[in-house]
């Protein structure tokens, strides 16, 4: 039998972000235990590093990748690839666990039937930032954006179309999952410099999953 605190904080809540954007709080609470074992397997095999910009500055967010395809930046550019640049083999499948999160959290928001072949996966420690960005290395627009917090909070930005358009920031907790679309889709977004804090299951840091249709 559930309390009446049980069934809400379970459902959690769906708050708009923007047009075509939401947050799902706490839609992962639940499965986090399964989610970090699945994430820590990706990273055994892919390990996480900082990758560096065409401009060449190694950024600060610690990064690696699963599914068909994997989103990667060094001087030649930001693109997807087949391969782990590091290993030369292709990227860790995407955990189903991770795969069915995503598609369930797209219809939630309204999103039906979304098939991610891109998990990038992002490791922010204290001090670490992630500047205002599009995702449009995709070649399909159509398909939402699915963002999945783990671990320590973090301020998240989410703008507009054009990189100067009001900027909405909302704190994201352990377990909320974004997801944006359609007219957002090509919004601009960043996160805010991470505060220093430890969180029972992840410690010193907060890790993001984004689930991208890229191929
Ligand atoms: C990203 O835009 O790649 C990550 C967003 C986040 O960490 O919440
Ligand atoms: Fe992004």
């Amino acid at each position: 039998m559930y309390d009446l605190f049980d069934l809400h904080s379970r459902e959690g809540e769906k708050a708009a972000l923007a047009t075509d954007a939401v947050v799902l709080r706490r839609f992962a609470c639940g499965i986090e235990g399964e989610l970090l074992a699945a994430l820590n397997a990706v990273i055994a095999v892919a390990p996480l590093r900082n990758m560096v910009t065409p401009g060449g500055y190694a950024m600060s967010v610690a990064m690696t990748n699963c599914g068909a395809a994997g989103w990667v930046t060094d001087r030649a550019g930001y693109r997807y690839t087949r391969e782990d640049p590091i290993s030369g083999n292709p990227w860790p499948p995407m955990p189903a666990i991770f795969a069915s999160l995503a598609t369930r959290a797209a219809a939630v928001a309204g999103f039906e039937d979304f098939l991610p072949d891109a998990c990038l996966i992002n490791r922010y420690a204290p001090g670490t930032k992630l500047s205002l960005h599009q995702d449009k290395n995709e070649t399909d627009f159509t398909a939402p954006i699915v963002s999945v917090s783990l671990g320590l909070p973090a301020r998240f930005l989410f703008g507009g179309l054009r990189r100067n358009d009001k900027v909405t920031r909302v704190e994201l907790r352990h377990g909320d999952v974004v997801v944006w679309g359609r007219s957002a889709r090509l919004a601009y977004h960043g996160v805010d410099t991470l505060k220093d804090g430890e969180h029972p299951l992840t410690g010193r840091c907060r890790f993001n999953l984004t689930f991208r249709k890229a191929l």
